[in-house]
């Protein structure tokens, strides 16, 4: 284990360390999270690490981006395991505010990224990314590293990013890092957490179904049908399906014909845990 990182709750605090890495001639980057580590988190520290000198990881339980139904009260927290992780991994900074620092009394600003913010999870989660796209539009602007590293585990998430930084010219580089995967395909997140014995044995069906759909499509199946097909094989499994979509890798325009650059995007729920994948096809 190598050094545990420093920790700053202040704006002030982690502009003060990220100016000190500037004058030293580092280049730096930032992976933002809402924190209870695993590896699809820490796969994006190895990223960040491999290309910049300085990283900071942001741990910040986003209130904005939880809907009130949602599981903002239940959302695990772990902030001592989380340094142990950071500390192996060799990231040399954690910014954790407290709500009262990222949304002080007064607050009133929103960023809404129109158009790739709609369908998907924007359907079934209104608000959603409106909340993450506030908050990190902060982020970028707080730390104002040359990098920002986000996982294609949340894609639309990632274009949505993209498009912001792009849109407001924040002058931070948006990368997009691979999914991490447990060893039977399901997507490594903070959420899996809550699946029962029985829910996570099932929970693997999601990533098989998008691997069956994908392979269907690409072999020449209509759309719709592969489509309809996979929301099936969900639907035995025990899923209740939100979404399984063919959408255009960049625009997420939907498809009717398969024609690369695609992705296939699912949202489904299991017993009371939401989840997603996508695949690229
Ligand atoms: P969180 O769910 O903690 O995820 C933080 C980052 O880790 C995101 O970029 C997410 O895509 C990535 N990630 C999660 N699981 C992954 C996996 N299995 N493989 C690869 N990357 C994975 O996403 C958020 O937090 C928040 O919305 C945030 C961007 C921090 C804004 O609050």
């Amino acid at each position: 284990m190598t050094q545990a990182p420093k920790v700053v709750r202040t704006v002030a605090a982690l502009r003060e360390e990220i100016g000190g890495w500037r004058s030293a001639g580092h280049t730096s980057a930032l992976v933002p999270t809402m924190g209870a580590l695993h590896e699809g988190h820490l796969s994006l520290v190895d990223i960040a690490t491999a290309r910049a000198t300085r990283v900071v990881v942001s741990i910040f339980v986003n209130p904005r981006q939880f809907g009130p139904r949602e599981d903002l009260a239940t959302y695990p927290r772990d902030e001592a395991g989380d340094l142990a992780k950071l500390a192996d991994r060799g990231a040399h900074l954690v910014f954790a505010p407290d709500v009262g620092e990222m949304y002080p009394p007064g607050f009133s600003t929103e960023v809404t990224v129109h158009g790739l913010s709609e369908g998907l999870c924007g359907a079934s989660r209104p608000g959603f990314f409106t909340g993450v796209a506030t908050v990190v539009a902060k982020l970028l602007i707080q730390t104002l590293t040359d990098i920002a590293v986000f996982g294609e585990k949340d894609y639309q998430q990632l274009l949505v990013i993209r498009r912001l930084a792009r849109d407001l010219d924040i002058p931070v580089e948006i990368v997009g890092g691979p999914v991490v995967r447990e060893p039977d395909g399901l997507a490594m997140s903070s959420r899996n957490a809550y699946l029962s014995e029985a829910e996570r044995a099932v929970a693997s069906r999601l990533y098989a179904t998008l691997t069956a759909v994908a392979d269907a499509v690409r072999a020449g199946s209509a759309v719709d049908r592969a489509l309809a097909d996979g929301r099936r094989m969900l639907d035995e499994a025990g899923f209740r399906v939100d979404y399984l979509e063919l959408r255009h890798a960049e625009t997420l325009e939907p498809l009717a014909a398969f024609a690369p650059p695609a992705r296939l995007l699912a949202a489904a729920w299991l017993g009371r845990t939401r989840l997603i994948d996508n695949i690229t096809v």
